[in-house]
């Protein structure tokens, strides 16, 4: 954006001086309303900080990581500076004047004022004023100057997300909370953490050690995903990585400040190789099975149906399973405070079930008619251990197959359709298409980026639309981008890959559906990518090269 700060300089007085264009602003998402003001803030000192509020320690925390933030481009903040201008944060602790998440911003000659109901409306407050000021430090002597405006601006969705796989690849600690500084940036709100599918386990459960200590080693590999030879006779699993309680607490931790709520994924009934390869009984086969380094696992077919070569599914018919289970969730929720914990459910190949005496034997004892309505009993005992456990379940959308769980939410990914039909029912639902919310997908020519057998280019995310014509709007909790990470062997093309379609989304999720403008997005977002090229912010800084094994060097 700060094209537009920068681009004209001055010399006056002897000093540079970085000029802003007053007239538009360049935030993404945008804000509901913004008028530009005469003038500019100038500044050329500390900003003097004033928290008022019911309580204004929670403004003490946020004030000194803006301060951390702006100090990047020269910005100090001071809670004792005695004249100069002013950033004023105030906490009115009513959320219905602004949201849960809302905010009112003036800046004016004197200072930067922000008001919020809730501490999140100061976070993204303080967000916006972030992206007011320049993308890079100033040259010396160049004055920092901030066009004068007035915004008043509020989410209109409460899940902004994003998910990320790593199971397939393993993101460090320090590389996740990068991810989180980013999204906070943009105002996104939750992470859903993808933390367990045949390629890893990465989530440390007290109770099952060999889960990360067998489910989270494969043998390594490199080479295209789908296509690695599987492990040899005798070969040991040496690439490993997952994260200790006491890692996913910092990372909770992290996020929260950040305003960022983490919602786990636990994926069952299918994709649990894994978890099988350490606890082989948990299968119905109960062959020992190894841990997939991306060898081939499935064939589909013209029909859209599927085979999985391997048998990746938890066995329906024993009541060990729930047993474990029951732990696996008991210990997930411990661990995280949020509402929703995210139970998996798809593309969970039944062949086995199918081939299974055991489980036909169940299915006709439990008056169960196919194994449709199987999967459906499955997820709902899962359903109730969660609901036990004081939190909601959400899972992909063939949770509905055979009859939804009371009470669950769903995450529509086959299209929009299972959304609708969810909200129908009075379920809550979070859309996240693969025709608009995929990050895995490529964004660019294939003679331009690692070939992937599906296209989403940013103009198509910018056109989702969350709400489809007919639905209660209210029991659509918003959508999210996926990043699914067989393809994304590193942190840098996790970001190539996110961004800027999670702008797009940033922006679809965040502002009015009446304020979205293409040509407008497409000119701030290429005034974002300088920012991009500042490189990474917070205190994952210049960490690079960290896998399960090996820490990482910051
Ligand atoms: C999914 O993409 N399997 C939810």
């Amino acid at each position: 954006m700060l094209k537009q700060l920068l681009i004209i300089t001055m010399v006056a007085s002897g000093l540079s001086v970085a000029q802003p264009a007053a007239s538009q602003h360049q935030l993404i998402p945008a804000p509901v309303t913004y008028t530009a003001q005469p003038g500019h803030l100038t500044i050329n000192g500390p900003l003097a900080v004033t928290n008022e509020g019911a309580n204004s320690a929670q403004l003490k925390a946020v004030t000194q990581w803006f301060g951390q933030q702006a100090s990047r481009v020269g910005l100090t903040v001071d809670a004792n500076a005695a004249a100069g201008k002013v950033l004023r944060l105030r906490l009115v602790n009513k959320p219905n004047d602004h949201g849960a998440e809302g905010y009112k911003l003036e800046v004016n000659t004197g200072g930067i004022s922000i008001e919020a109901g809730e501490p999140a409306g100061i976070f993204y407050g303080l967000q916006s004023v972030l992206q007011m000021l320049p993308a890079r430090a100033l040259n010396k002597g160049v004055q920092l100057l901030v066009p004068c405006c007035t915004m008043a601006d509020a989410p209109r969705f409460g899940w902004r997300g994003l998910m990320l796989d790593v199971s397939r690849h393993f993101f460090t600690v320090s590389e996740v909370k990068q991810y989180l500084d980013v999204m906070a940036h943009y105002k996104l709100n939750v992470l859903h953490w993808h933390l367990t599918d045949d390629n890893g386990w990465r989530i440390e459960i007290k109770s099952f050690p060999k889960l990360t200590e067998v489910g989270g080693c494969r043998v390594p590999r490199y080479g295209t995903f789908g296509e690695r030879l599987a492990p040899v006779p005798g070969e040991k699993a040496t690439d490993c990585g997952f994260y200790t309680q006491a890692d996913i607490a910092e990372v909770v931790r992290y996020a929260a400040e950040r305003h960022i709520t983490i919602v786990p994924e636990i994926d069952v009934p299918g994709h649990s190789l894994a978890a099988i390869a350490a606890y082989p009984e948990l299968s119905i086969t109960k062959v020992p099975a190894y841990v997939n380094p991306g060898s081939k696992f499935s064939e589909w077919y013209a029909n859209g149906t599927f085979k999985m070569l391997l048998d990746n599914t938890l066995n329906p018919a024993d009541e060990k399973v729930y047993a474990f289970l029951d732990k696996v969730f008991g210990e997930v929720a411990q661990l995280f405070p949020g509402q929703y914990i995210h139970a998996g459910g798809d593309e969970c190949y039944h062949g086995y079930w199918e081939k299974s005496p055991v489980c036909q034997q169940f299915m006709r004892k439990n008056g169960i008619k196919d194994v449709h309505g199987l999967q459906s009993y499955f997820m709902k005992r899962v359903n109730a251990m969660i609901a036990a456990k004081g939190k909601t379940m959400i899972g992909w959308d063939e949770i509905m197959d055979g009859g939804l769980a009371d009470g669950a939410a769903v995450m529509s990914w086959r299209g929009t359709k299972g959304g609708v039909e969810a909200a129908k029912m009075g379920h809550a639902a979070v859309m996240t298409p693969t025709t608009h919310c995929y990050l895995d997908y490529m964004q660019a020519d294939a003679t331009l980026e690692p070939r992937i057998y599906e296209k989403l280019y940013l103009k198509t995310t910018y056109e989702f639309e969350p709400v489809p014509a007919g639905v209660n709007s209210s029991l659509i909790l918003g959508g999210q981008g996926n990043l699914w990470t067989e393809k994304v062997p590193t942190l840098d093309h996790a970001f190539y890959m996110t961004y800027p379609r999670a702008l797009a989304l940033a922006e679809v999720l965040w502002s009015p559906a009446s304020t979205r403008e293409w040509p407008g997005f497409v000119q701030r977002t290429e005034a974002h990518f300088e920012r991009f090229d500042q490189g990474k912010t917070g205190e994952g800084q210049n960490c690079h090269g960290g896998n399960g094994l090996r820490p990482p060097q910051c």
